[in-house]
This record gives C-alpha cells, structure tokens and sequence, in this order.
C-alpha cells in the first residue's frame, strides 16, 4: 500500500504574520515598472506586490498609495532607496572637472548619434525627494516598508512601527544583515550578485566588491547570522517555482523577484525591454555607467564602450543626469543598446509576458510540485 504524500506547505508562519501574505512570493519595488497595477495584482494574488517611490514626488507616492488601496485589500508595500548619496544629494559644484569631462566625453560619442548637442556641463544637483516620500509613508500608515540601498536607522523603523508599518530591508551582506535586525526590522532580503538594478549597498564600492556574492552562497550565510531573529527573504536569479524551492532548502522563508515582473503584463517596462528579457542574447553585465551606482543590466553597446572608457561617474545618481538626453533620446527610438535595461542573470530561463498574478500562482504550484515530487522520490 502506498501512503500518499502531503504537498508541502511553503509558507513559513512567521512570514504570513510580518506581511500578511498568503505566497512567500514578493515583487520588488522597481522604479519605473512597479507601478499601482502590477503592486496590485501580485497582492490579489496573494504575494506581497510592492510599489517604487524613487525618484516620484510626495503627491505621486500618495496618489499611488491612495490608488493601490482602492485596487486591493490585500497587503502592499512601498519601497525607496536609502542611499547616503540619494538621500542628500551631493553638490554638482564639488565633483573634480576631469570626472565630468571623462563622463561627459564618453556621452558626446552616443550624443552625436542622436543629433544631440555635445556637451562638458555639470549635472543638476538631484531633487532630494527621499525624505518627504518616507513622511508620506508613514502619514499614509502603509502596510510595509521596504528599504533598498541602504540600512534603515532604528528611528526610522520605529516610526513606522508607531502606525503599524512592517519593515523590510534589502540587503547584500551579513554585516547589513545584521545592522538591520539590530536596528528592528522585520525581515530582510538577502539580495545576491544574479539580482538586477541596482547593488544593495548604502554607499558605493570598488567594482570588484560591488560584485558581492551569488545568491546560493548568501542565503545561508544570511538564515545562520539573522534567521533565529527575522525572516529571511531570498532575492537574486529566481525566475520560477525551481528557485523558490531551492531558496526554502536553503532556509529562507520566501523570495523577491524583479527581472521575472518586469516581463509581465502589468509591468510598465516597454515592450522592447519585455522582449529583450524573453528572447534572443540574455547576456548581463555590472555597470555604473547609468547612473553612477553598480546595477546589473542587459549587455549593451552602451555597457562595453563605458567600461572599455574606463570614465569614472559623479556621485551619487548624478550620471543619470548627466546622460539623461542621451538615455531619453534612446527610449524616444525603442533603441535598446543604449538605455538602461535592468535585468538579472537568471532571465534566460523565462520565455513569456505572462500576468503578474499568474506568475504568483505558477511559482507556488511548480515549487510544491518539485518538494513534493522529491519527497515521494527519495
Ligand atoms: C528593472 C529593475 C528595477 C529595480 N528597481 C529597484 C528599486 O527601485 N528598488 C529596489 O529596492 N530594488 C530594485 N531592483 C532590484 C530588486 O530589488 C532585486 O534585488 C532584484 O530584482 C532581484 O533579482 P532578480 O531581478 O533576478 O529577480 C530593481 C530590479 C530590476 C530588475
């Protein structure tokens, strides 16, 4: 007589009680992709969807809390960077003369292309838009917080624990681990190098520690340092429910996608980056050449000519201001060689633009399909 086999439960209890979910399956805050549709219809489907706040400005984060609320019941959460650099932007005035003209000069090459001007002048200083999003955050009494770039300060987390806001923090090493437990947070997010956008890093590193470590190194090393304390939520390459289910193995309590939702129905990517990240050459590679902070991209013309340059970048996100023209004129022509298209290292296994809450549920079906099937095997 065979005994059959319980499929397993993937949700961890204790991270149902920090964000409400019913999936251990989280959407990360994308600038510019992650709007109120897909944050929305990854909560129905029972995840945690997330909406980005970088770069908007207060009225538009509390717009997009207000519209999200009228969309679902569920639970959501709104994420920003909290970058030193991002959060007070440095003075354009202080950076050397030879930084700009290297940068700039690497630029006038793509410039040309475009009918652009050349041009050897210094960025604006960036908006600081930071600050007041978080006291719209906290006003608007969010559901979850969820801090990239940077450890969010234990004042920070009270305050929104005070109107009964969740906070979880993104991280790419142990130390950050660490700092963030120690300084309240819920959970973190283990992030590692497969992971596209920007490193997780509150301050800029040298390329090669920017590279950090693979997600299948740093997630275990993360639920030894901090898993007795927090959940521990996995991030980086894990497209389908065979990463899920690795990630459990390896003792984290759910996972974070981004690259996998950027090629979905509600993303607001353009439908050429939805189509370079679901055909053809998935080739990635490490730049700061968009914005001056390390993200991993889709490999572009762009990416080699900026590295072959050797050009070293302003601080903080000034570079995006410095190429904005080139990058604007670049997505005005769908060209794709250009422009940052930020991408991780495990897209070359995704082949469709399904809806963001069919993604939900196919990730949880075929991770519990795979335990199971394991379970019964051996
Ligand atoms: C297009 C894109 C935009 C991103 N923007 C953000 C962002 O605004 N805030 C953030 O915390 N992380 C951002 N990330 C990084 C993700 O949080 C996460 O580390 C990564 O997507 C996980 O790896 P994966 O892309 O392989 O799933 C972005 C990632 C992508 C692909």
């Amino acid at each position: 007589m065979t005994t059959e086999i319980p499929k397993p439960r993937l949700l961890s209890p204790r991270l149902q009680d920090v964000l409400g979910i019913d999936a251990p399956v989280l959407q990360s805050g994308m600038g510019g992709v992650a709007g109120v549709d897909l944050a929305a219809a990854v909560s129905n489907a029972g995840g945690l969807g997330v909406l980005a706040a970088l770069r908007l400005r207060p009225e538009q984060v509390r717009a997009a809390i207000r519209d999200i609320r009228e969309r679902t019941s569920k639970p959501f959460g709104v994420n920003i960077w909290l970058h030193d650099d991002v959060r007070t932007p440095p003075d354009p005035d202080d950076v050397p003369d030879d930084v700009i003209r290297g940068a700039q000069t690497v630029l006038n090459e793509f410039r040309s292309r475009f009918d652009l001007p050349p041009s050897l002048a210094r960025p604006d200083a960036g908006a600081d838009l930071v600050n007041a999003a978080l006291e719209v955050m906290i006003e608007e009494q969010i559901p979850v917080f969820s801090a990239a770039i940077g450890v969010p300060e234990s004042d920070l987390v009270e305050r929104f624990h005070r109107v009964g806001t969740r906070t979880v923090a993104m991280v790419a090493t142990v130390e950050d681990a660490i700092a963030a437990v120690d300084n309240g947070v819920d959970a973190v997010v283990a992030q590692g190098t497969e992971s596209g956008g920007h490193r997780s890093y509150g301050t800029k590193r040298a390329r090669t520690d920017a590279v950090g470590q693979s997600t299948l190194t740093l997630v275990p090393q993360m639920v030894d340092a901090v898993g007795d304390r927090v959940p521990v939520i996995a991030a980086g390459g894990i497209v389908d429910g065979r990463g899920l289910a690795a990630m459990l193995a390896l003792g984290a309590d759910g996972v974070l996608l981004g690259s996998r939702f950027v090629a979905t129905k509600e993303s607001l990517a353009s439908p050429v980056w939805k189509q370079r990240m679901t055909t053809g050459d998935r080739s990635t590679t490490l730049t700061d050449g968009f914005t001056g902070q390390w993200a991993r991209v889709l490999a572009s013309e762009f990416t080699e000519r900026w590295e072959e340059s050797g050009a070293d970048t302003p601080p903080g996100l000034m570079q995006s201001a410095l190429g904005r023209d080139v990058f604007q004129a670049a997505a005005n022509v769908d060209d794709d060689q250009l422009r940052p298209l930020y991408a991780g290292a495990g897209i070359a296994a995704m082949n469709d633009v399904p809806g963001a809450g069919e993604v939900v549920k196919r990730i949880v079906a075929e991770a519990r399909d795979r335990l199971h099937h394991l379970n019964s095997e051996y």
